[in-house]
């Protein structure tokens, strides 16, 4: 069912089903989707309420400038690239990133992960060229697959499913590995990794963390006995990922059964991507209804007015940590586009955390023909992000990047300097180009300057 609707209707988990589809795949078999979304339906929750609402009362910390969000993680989750290790690396970087801002910033991280669920992806046509050949665009391992032949493109609802177990077989993992010991701050040393160890991030981060077991055995020596102290031997880890797959969202979509509200057991935090954050449209309508903290991202082309609807549709309560705006401006436009968009929501009373993604608005096609970043504008950006906020007097919230943990030559520069010649040595993204763990890292060390600088 398409078509305008002209009377607001009563929100339902398929209310968005009366408005104008936007980035759908055109599934060539709706039955095989409608048997497909009707099993998943059945499945048990991925994530529940009660931490759903654990991580809107944290971010509600981070809107009121107490907490530092890190949202970080791939473009595009794979079916292929899918193992433990893998898995590890990634979340031995985020949790170095969180303590070098937590160490360096004296600021309590958020972590959220881009993972078990970010496998859908909205693109900016519906068909590519391939060597001549004209194929429907490749939308993510959820829907098709990214090899170039008509048959691989062709949607598959059975890919919903397999998403849905491999988000599942990741999310226990990623809660073995921050309940279990892994992530206890007395592990500091192991999370880094072998191959960044000897780089000048690597020797930084060894640096930070003999401070961390310093500081561990000063207060155990003061007599503090940390051995029931939870923050120190365990981590709050949530999961977020573009909710884009409507249909897949609503079957994932469950009533809690202590208060009553509609949660979206399929991630902690979803968010709006820059192409279906439409007000009237049905992303908007599909997220004004879940209790879940959601997000929107804001691209170069958002108007102070549309910001200001989109906190009215998924804030009309104003409450702290219940929406994250998302800039991705650019770093040559973020210092004149970020301050009116700031200025209206401010204006309009809307407590949002405001979170800075450096790699979206600075992707471009490098000489050798791959789709990359460079480090320096990644950063350039951030720092204007922050010089915005301070300038205006609003707090610079949160950090959101793309990454692998992988010795990866995807985005070029950073300390171990990766040039445009570089790239083919190891590429391997399925969509947007990541920073490899150095990159991370030394982002990272640099956003705790800033952050210090508040
Ligand atoms: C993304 O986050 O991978 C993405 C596609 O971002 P945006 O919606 O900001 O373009
Ligand atoms: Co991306």
């Amino acid at each position: 069912m398409s078509g305008l609707r002209t009377e607001p209707v009563a929100w339902t988990p398929g209310s968005w089903r009366a408005l104008p589809a936007a980035q759908q795949p055109g599934w060539p078999d709706e039955a095989a989707l409608d048997r497909v979304l009707g099993e998943a339906a059945k499945l048990p929750p991925l994530v529940f309420a009660g931490e759903v609402r654990t991580l809107l009362g944290m971010l509600g910390r981070v809107a009121e400038g107490h907490a530092f969000l890190l949202q970080a993680g791939d473009c595009a989750e794979s079916f292929d690239v899918f193992s433990a290790d893998a898995i590890r690396d990634k979340l031995k970087v985020i949790l170095q990133m969180a303590v070098l801002l937590t160490y360096g910033a004296g600021m309590p991280v958020v972590k959220v992960g881009r993972i078990a669920g970010q496998f859908a992806k909205p693109r900016s046509a519906d068909v590519e060229l391939v060597d001549g050949v004209e194929l429907p665009s490749y939308r993510g391992d959820m829907v098709n697959s990214a090899e170039p032949t008509r048959a691989a493109r062709r949607p598959d609802p059975e890919r919903l499913l397999r998403a849905y177990h491999q988000s599942s077989a990741t999310l226990n993992l990623l809660r073995a590995f921050t309940k279990g010991g892994f992530a206890d701050l007395n592990q500091v040393h192991n999370w880094n990794l072998e191959f960044v160890a000897s780089s000048r991030a690597g020797r930084r981060f060894e640096a930070a963390a003999d401070g961390i077991d310093r500081a561990l055995r000063f207060m155990a020596a003061c007599g503090v006995d940390l051995s029931g102290t939870s923050p120190i031997h365990q981590v709050d880890f949530y999961t977020s990922h573009e909710a884009l797959l409507l249909g897949f969202e609503a079957a994932m979509t469950r009533r809690d059964s202590l208060t009553g509200g509609w949660y979206d057991t399929s991630g902690h935090l979803l968010w709006v991507g820059d192409r279906t954050r439409q007000v009237d449209g049905d992303h908007l309508e599909f997220l004004s209804g879940v209790g879940n903290p959601v997000a929107s991202k804001l691209g170069p082309s958002a108007t102070p007015e549309q910001a200001v609807a989109i906190c009215a549709r998924l804030d009309p309560n104003r409450v702290p940590g219940r929406l994250t705006l998302i800039t991705r401006l650019g770093a040559d436009r973020v210092s004149e586009l970020l301050p009116p968009l700031v200025r209206a929501v401010t204006d309009a009373g809307h407590p949002v955390v405001w979170a800075c993604d450096p790699m979206h608005g600075n992707t471009f096609v490098g000489p050798s023909g791959h789709k990359t970043r460079r480090f320096e504008d990644v950063m350039r950006e951030v720092r204007g992000f922050f010089a915005v906020h301070r300038s205006l007097g609003t707090y610079p919230g949160g950090l959101h990047v793309e990454l692998t943990g992988e010795a990866v030559t995807e985005c070029l520069g950073g300390a171990e300097e990766i040039l445009d010649g570089h790239l083919e040595r190891r590429y391997e993204t399925a969509l947007d180009p990541r920073l490899n763990a150095s990159q991370a890292l030394e982002c990272a060390f640099q956003v705790a300057e800033l952050l210090r600088g508040a």
